[in-house]
């Protein structure tokens, strides 16, 4: 178990170079750059920053390494499924390692990364177990012909993840793409870059063949940047800020039309009816919303509580998260450690400003705890009205916003009132209600008197604004092949 583990709080820093070609190298302009520990705000290491020259050293070797004949592409599909199994035997092996080099780098509580390599490594074992079975069809034609399809790998993508789940992405990432047998170039956040440099050494010892996985550390508008340009890039999938993937988008219509997936966050609609299960919802609403320190692309920001249970939801909630242990990531006690970065606390601090100045009440929270490291107290504030700044923006911070509702039509028009749609939840005992938010909520993954629960089976993406593409499941798979039709001409005569 996750809480039996014990964390190596001063795990050695192996790697700190950019890797390609199964090797490790200095970045060609001589740059490094550092990462912090957000929990103590001191630097942990420099590492090799790559950018452009870089990014086009790699995709060289994904290019050679997705080569017609090459040992990638001549592998057998179940040979593929091999290598990705023993990766996440990987992952398991050196789990107190990894997840406490997780918990330097990104500040989250220790019990969650080991729990997030755990997730990383069930994740591979799923996406090994398609390797094999990857099929098109066979086409009834008109005439003498034949047709079928192939689903072929795209060939070298690229991917850039962000610093809320760093191992958790690059999994999500790596995984459907080698299945399809891809050849890779993973961009890792530059707050988090150290995990991903680890478990680029493991694709070594796991048996990829050079250049089929390749990860590029550095900075999104100059690394990030040259893979969304890349002429010789085929697709690019990006998990992160709306704003950047608008960039990525344009990006790909300037250059060679590479195929692009996107996974943008939300403004997610958490719908509590009167009748519902009170302890329940008051559970799943708290971890939907503060797991993670709230940065949580799903999370659910927007809690609408009917009128009659309104009262009960935000006592029970404000009892549930003064509760709730803000602190070391280290000590298993904290359920919550630090925002990743001056940045974000800034950012956090100031929609919680927005929230008091624009007249929702503070329920409790608000306020930095200690005074090194970017720690935030779990925040709700109710009385919130859809109009308000933290109502419309998405915080990616542990700050729950409480709005109250009348019936089922009016809360489902306001809850869709958003550019987002990446997820939505309902909790009520009546199942007519259940179906009519969860079919009328427009949102790629909706949770019916739970939230949050994300598995490698089901698909996830967003509706909108939040993105296209999905990830996870069997539908996480099309999103990296190419589909080809192949028509025979038959002789009639014999056939
Ligand atoms: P971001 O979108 O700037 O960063 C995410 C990734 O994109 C990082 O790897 C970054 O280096 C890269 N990137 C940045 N600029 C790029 C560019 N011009 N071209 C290519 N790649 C680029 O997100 P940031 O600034 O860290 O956070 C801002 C907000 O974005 C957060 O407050 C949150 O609202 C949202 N966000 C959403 C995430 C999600 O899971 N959907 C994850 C992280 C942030
Ligand atoms: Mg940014």
């Amino acid at each position: 178990m996750a809480e039996d583990m014990v964390p190596i709080k001063q795990p050695t820093i192996k790697y700190t170079q950019i890797f390609y070609n199964n090797e490790f190298h200095d970045s060609i302009s001589g740059k490094t750059f550092s990462t912090i520990n957000p929990s103590t705000e001191e630097k942990i290491t420099d590492v090799q920053e790559g950018d452009k020259a870089d990014v086009d050293a790699a995709v060289r070797d994904a290019r050679l390494a997705f080569k017609r004949g090459s040992p990638w592409r001549t592998m057998d599909a179940s040979q593929r499924g091999n290598i990705i199994m023993k990766y996440a035997d990987l992952l398991e092996r050196d789990i107190q390692y990894l997840a406490s080099l997780e918990t330097l780098d990104s500040g989250k509580p220790f019990k969650d990364c080991v729990e997030d390599v755990r997730g990383s490594a069930g994740l591979f074992r799923y996406y090994a177990g398609w390797c094999d079975k990857i099929c098109g069809k066979t086409i009834p034609v008109d005439g003498d012909f034949f047709s079928y399809t192939r689903h072929e790998p795209i060939g070298v993508c690229a991917q850039i993840i962000p610093w809320n789940y760093p191992i958790m992405m690059l999994a999500w990432k790596l995984g459907p793409a080698l299945a399809c047998g891809n050849t890779i170039i993973l961009k890792p956040a530059e707050q988090t870059p150290l995990t991903a440099l680890y478990c680029a050494s493991l694709c070594k010892e796991a048996g990829f063949p050079a250049g089929v996985v390749n990860v590029v550390p550095g900075y999104g508008p100059t690394a990030g940047a040259a893979l969304a340009e890349h002429m010789d890039v085929d697709k690019i999938a990006f998990t992160g800020s709306i704003e950047v993937g608008k960039l990525i988008q344009q990006a790909s219509g300037r250059s060679n039309l590479k195929r692009v997936t996107l996974e943008l966050g939300g403004k997610s609609p958490n719908i509590i009816f009167a009748d519902a299960d009170m302890s329940n919802a008051v559970e799943w609403a708290h971890s939907g919303i503060f797991v993670n320190m709230g940065q949580n692309c799903c999370a659910g920001s927007r809690v609408f509580v009917q009128e009659g249970a309104y009262d009960e939801f935000v006592r029970r909630s404000k009892e549930k998260a003064e509760a709730r242990v803000v602190g070391d990531p280290w000590n298993p006690a904290s359920d919550n450690g630090p925002q990743i970065s001056r940045e974000q606390f800034d950012r956090v601090m100031g929609f919680i400003d927005s929230g008091k100045k624009e007249g929702a009440t503070l329920v409790c929270g608000g306020k930095r705890v200690g005074n090194k490291g970017y720690f935030i107290s779990s925040t709700i504030f109710g009385d919130v009205k859809d109009d308000m700044k933290i109502a419309r923006e998405e915080i990616f911070g542990p700050v729950m916003q409480v709005l109250k509702f009348k019936d089922a039509e009016e809360v489902l028009e306001r809850a869709n009132r958003t550019a987002y749609g990446l997820a939505g939840a309902v909790f009520t005992k009546d199942v007519n209600k259940a179906f009519m938010i969860a079919n009328g909520l427009e949102a790629g993954s909706v949770w019916v008197n739970c939230y949050d629960v994300v598995t490698s089976q089901v698909p996830f993406g967003g509706f909108k604004m939040s993105g296209h593409g999905r990830e996870l499941g069997e539908y996480g798979l099309q999103e990296y092949t190419e589909v080809k039709a192949v028509t025979i001409k038959l002789d009639a005569k014999n056939s």
